[in-house]
């Protein structure tokens, strides 16, 4: 066996967005030794795409909203399959997490008063997200990376986790390799934290950047951890779709929620045509009251663009489908049209949205406080993952925790916008406080050499075929992969396309255990998208399985043979496992009852 850099640590943490940073400073607050790892740079994190604010109850615009609401709004947003307990905890404890996080030198926007600027997102009943501009994960990484440091986190920067490592049923650490050289690590640890965030590089067109291959819920799945709610996949409503190299690129939801509007090609606000029943009561029925709604008037009801984003992308993609798309197959967001409305209108939209500006501006040389921006619905975010305990986000695989997008079980069938940034401080801070408890409790674990040696071999198979041998090229099968799943497992679902998409991942298994890669083992590539592959493969057809087996419609899963919610699926969990053989294994579990309190407010608040 080579010989291998070895770091020692209480609680590794795999991934540095935003969970794993707050992880991280909670397990170094307890006076454990902390390894972080990161598979690109420090701060380069899907986080900073959660870009139009923060979700906590924190009533500073008004004074109805409360931890109850926002609970109550959590869980119908995810269509009653979130986990209740999580939800509440999310609900009660994110004003905390937000303040401390303004005492650690966030600068979020402010009311005239001083206290900090919430405005509206999908789904929330009142404004409720804090916010700097539309760059608040920016700097929420930014203020965690911060204190991350002075807290003395030992951060390994370009690494890439490939195996877990287990002594008995517990986890041990976990093997990974340096992009830059290829050489191998192995991290040995009395607990690991993952928060490797989504999955969104499976797709064609996604908000997420190439480090989102499904590490942490892959890296789970193999290490005999359960996965659960994976065929809920969101297509955020708005990204770019033009110029083609920008496709996909997050337009956030704080442009809705500052005035910005929906139309087709023939000008009209089709959000208006399709009301769910559910919302009816909370949403405007005419434009003026709308834009009354994102000024602050509490008589007001919401405009329709502020429904949840399941239903919006749909909306979208009825327009387009139907031919009232735009020239680039989206739909308008018109935010310059408020420029009448407010005073000095480009100035306020600048001011607002200053990235929305910039990027608007460089990347499709458009005006947005002159132009409608072209947009369409991209894969965003993942609300299935690694199965956790409520309260201690332990999965059940012993010592291995997960938190942030990688978890599954507070958004349900559906996330609202704005509670993911607030998701990863709340499960971030539990996550690595319950980590560093279970290392001091459980004490060291011991790495056995026959899992170093096999994730070793297993690595460098690849390098083991020749092209010339028919061995696969990486990048096509990820091409492929991608092209499969956008074009069939996508936002509307049909049975026939499932069953096909199931059919092809198989193949693509195939053709990816016979991936050849040249060259050496520094910086290369094509050897890291053939190490990919696998965790890009084990989660869509988790999603793939998932999405077949649900029939009904809920939340962001919609089936063409199943348009309407069933009310026996409305209480059943999709739990993933890897069986003996191998193979993947779908069950069904009930979703854990709501207590009596918890009932209580979801009836009274509605
Ligand atoms: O649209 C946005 O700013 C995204 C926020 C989120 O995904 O929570």
């Amino acid at each position: 066996m080579a010989v291998h850099q070895v770091h020692e640590y209480d609680v590794l943490v795999i991934g540095a967005g935003g969970a794993g940073l707050r992880a991280a400073v909670e397990a170094a607050a307890a006076d454990v030794r902390v390894g972080v790892v990161c598979k690109s740079l420090l701060g380069k994190a899907h986080t900073v795409m959660a870009e139009g604010g923060v979700a906590a109850a924190l009533s500073n615009m008004d004074e109805r909203d409360n931890w109850q609401v926002h609970f109550a709004d959590t869980m119908r947003g995810g269509q009653y399959l979130n986990n209740s307990r999580m939800a509440e905890l999310h609900a009660q404890e994110a004003p905390a997490r937000v303040r401390e996080l303004e005492a650690w030198g966030a600068l979020f926007d402010r009311t005239p008063d001083g206290r900090i600027l919430q405005r509206n997102f999908g789904g929330h009943a009142y404004p409720r997200l804090a916010h700097v501009g539309d760059r608040t994960g920016l700097e929420m990484i930014r203020t965690l990376q911060d204190h991350g440091i002075h807290a003395g986190l030992d951060v390994h920067m370009e690494v890439t986790v490939t195996r877990l490592l287990k002594d008995g049923q517990r986890v041990a650490g976990a093997f990974a390799y340096d992009r830059e050289r290829g050489r191998f690590l192995v991290f040995q640890a009395g607990a690991v934290v993952l928060a490797t965030g989504g999955i969104g590089r499976s797709y064609r067109v996604t908000s997420n950047s190439w480090e989102y291959a499904g590490d942490g819920h892959s890296l789970a799945y193999q290490a005999g951890a359960e996965l659960m709610d994976m065929e809920f996949l969101q297509f955020h409503p708005t990204g770019m779709v033009w110029p083609p190299s920008v496709r996909g690129i997050l337009v956030t939801e704080g442009v809705r929620g500052e005035g910005g509007v929906l139309r087709n090609s023939e000008g009209r606000r089709f959000m208006f045509d399709d009301i769910p029943e559910a919302y009816r009561p909370q949403t405007a029925d005419s434009e003026e009251e709308g834009w009354r709604y994102t000024q602050g008037d509490k008589n007001a009801r919401r405009p329709p663009e502020l429904l949840t984003r399941d239903h919006v992308a749909r909306m979208i993609l009825r327009e387009v489908r139907e031919g009232r798309g735009s020239p680039h197959g989206g739909v308008f967001l018109d935010i310059a049209w408020i420029k009448g409305r407010v005073r000095d209108g480009a100035g306020h939209i600048r001011r607002k949205l200053p990235g929305m500006y910039h990027q608007f501006k460089e990347l499709a040389e458009l005006d947005i406080t002159e132009e409608s921006m072209e947009i369409g619905p991209t894969t965003h975010y993942a609300m299935g993952g690694v199965r956790v305990d409520a309260d201690t986000q332990m999965s059940s695989i012993p010592g291995l925790f997960a938190a942030g997008e990688c978890a599954a079980g507070l958004h349900g069938a559906n996330r609202l916008g704005g509670n993911s940034l607030s998701d990863l401080l709340v499960f971030g801070q539990r996550a690595g406080k319950c980590a560093a408890e279970f290392a001091c409790a459980q004490g060291e674990s011991y790495v056995p050499d026959d899992q170093v040696r096999q994730a070793e071999a297993d690595a460098l198979t690849p390098f083991k075929r020749k092209a010339s041998d028919s061995g696969e090229n990486a990048f096509q099968i990820q091409s492929d992969l991608q092209d499969l799943m956008q074009d069939k497992v996508g936002i509307i679902r049909s049975p026939d396309l499932l069953a096909e998409a199931i059919e092809e991942i198989v193949t693509l298994k195939r053709r990816a255990a016979a991936v050849a890669v040249t060259g050496n083992r520094e910086y290369n590539p094509g050897w890291h998208t053939a190490l990919d592959l696998e965790n890009l493969l084990t989660v869509s057809e988790a999603v793939t399985r998932a999405a077949l087996e649900r029939r009904e419609s809920r939340g962001a899963h919609t089936r063409d043979d199943y348009p309407g919610k069933d009310s026996d699926w409305g209480t059943v969990n999709l739990v993933i496992t890897k069986g003996e053989d191998g193979a993947m294994r779908l069950r069904r579990e009930r979703v854990p009852p709501l207590r009596g309190d918890l009932k209580a407010i979801i009836e009274e608040i509605g």
